[in-house]
């Protein structure tokens, strides 16, 4: 169920918007917020305040690699490989990962402190490799930069 705050800020939103549909995307990242990510009861909140079909729904809500799809951890890592950053050295940053905390694409740490997701390009290609810490931006990253970065998040 969706708190109080969450049904004002969903009611807020549609009634900025004169297409519902509209209205779909600020409304699945303000599930996002509330549940941490986007599963069935997340869908079927917004399908019946927004009066969408629940289809519609999720099928915009797994469309977006921003949106997440199951739980995370407290902090979520989102690391570019593409070409531009895997020129740069993205690989050896992901193998950093992989080597300090047991991450793979998709996993969680043990203590929930961080997830990872690679992702195709977060539009920082000029400071790659880059990633994003939750919404915050770093690039040019290296195995020593990262490791600064993230003893930042708890
Ligand atoms: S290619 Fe990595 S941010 Fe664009």
């Amino acid at each position: 169920m969706f708190s109080e705050t969450a049904i004002r800020e969903l009611e807020e939103t549609k009634a900025r918007y004169p297409d519902r549909k509209a209205a779909l995307l600020p409304a699945l990242y303000i599930a996002q917020k509330e549940f941490g990510w986007l599963g069935a009861e997340a869908y079927e909140e917004i399908s019946a305040t927004l009066g969408i079909p629940k289809a519609a729904v999720r099928g915009v809500g797994t469309f977006y690699s921003m949106l997440k799809h199951k739980p995370m951890g407290r902090n979520l890592i989102r690391i570019c490989t593409n070409v531009s950053c895997m020129i740069l050295g993205a690989e050896k940053v992901v193998d950093f990962l992989r080597r300090k905390f047991g991450l793979e694409d998709g996993s969680t740490t043990s203590d929930s402190r961080f997830s990872l997701v690679i992702m195709e390009c977060i539009g920082a290609c000029a400071i790659g490799p880059a990633m994003l810490v939750n919404d915050d931006l770093y690039g040019n990253l290296t195995e020593k930069t990262i490791e600064e970065i993230l003893s930042q998040y708890s």
